[in-house]
C-alpha cells in the first residue's frame, strides 16, 4: 500500500507520541482517501472527529488527537467500497505510515465488545486475515481514545451528530439487525463519558433526542 498522493510532510502532534499524524496531515490523508473512494463515509468521519474533539475538550483529553483519530478511523475505505476489509486495510495502511495509534483505532472502532463477531456487515476478507484481526483484537490494550471513537462512531451520521438510538436504528435499517449486546455497550460508553465530562454529552454535542 504505497500509493500516497500527498506526501507525509508535516510531522506529528507532539514529540512524545509519534503514532498520530498532525491535524493538517490527517485532513490531507482524508482528502486523498475521498478522491480515491468518494462517499458519505467522509462526512461521517468528519462528524466522528468533531464529536470526539468536543467531548475530549470537555473531559480533559487531547482534543486534537481525538479529532485526528476520528478523521482517520474509517480511512481504510480509501481502497474501495468495503465492509470488514475497511478495518483490516485501514489498520495496515496507518501502520505502514508509522501511525501506530491511529492504526489501533482503525482496528478497534468497529468492535465495542472487542471480538471479531462483533462486526456488523460482510466479512469480505480471507479467513487468514480474519484470524489476524481476531488475534490483534485479543492482544490489543485499549484506552479512552478507543472508547471515545467507538462512541462517536455510534452517533455520527453523514449530515449530523445524532443520539445513539437514531444512529443505531439507521445501522439496523441498512444491515437488517443490531445486536443487543453491542447496543447496550454503546449506552454504557455514553454513561462513561457523561460521568467523565460531568455532564450529558448530548448537551456538549447539541444533540436533541427525537
Ligand atoms: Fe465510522
Amino acid at each position: 500500500m504505497n500509493n500516497i498522493i500527498f506526501p507525509d510532510i508535516d510531522g506529528v502532534l507532539n514529540v512524545n507520541d509519534h503514532s498520530v499524524p498532525s491535524v493538517s496531515n490527517a485532513i490531507l490523508l482524508l482528502k486523498e482517501a475521498e478522491v480515491l473512494n468518494p462517499g458519505a463515509w467522509v462526512k461521517h468521519s468528519e462528524n466522528v472527529a468533531l464529536a470526539a474533539k468536543l467531548i475530549a475538550e470537555k473531559c480533559g483529553m487531547d482534543s486534537d488527537k481525538a479529532y485526528v483519530l476520528g478523521l482517520l478511523h474509517d480511512v481504510g475505505r480509501r481502497f474501495g467500497v468495503s465492509y470488514l476489509a475497511h478495518v483490516y486495510n485501514g489498520y495496515q495502511y496507518l501502520l505502514d505510515l508509522g501511525y501506530n495509534e491511529a492504526a489501533r483505532i482503525a482496528l478497534t472502532h468497529s468492535f465495542n465488545l472487542m471480538v471479531l463477531e462483533d462486526y456488523i456487515g460482510k466479512f469480505d476478507i480471507s479467513i487468514e486475515k480474519q484470524e489476524e484481526l481476531r488475534l490483534l483484537l485479543a492482544s490489543t490494550k485499549i484506552d479512552d481514545y478507543d472508547l471515545l471513537i467507538q462512541l462517536c462512531d455510534a452517533m455520527a451520521l453523514p449530515d449530523r451528530i445524532a443520539d445513539l438510538e437514531t444512529r443505531m436504528n439507521d445501522v439496523k435499517s441498512r444491515y437488517g439487525s443490531y445486536p443487543q449486546e453491542k447496543w447496550d455497550r454503546n449506552i454504557e460508553l455514553k454513561d462513561y463519558f457523561d460521568k467523565k465530562c460531568g455532564t450529558d454529552i448530548y448537551e456538549i454535542l447539541n444533540v436533541s433526542i427525537k
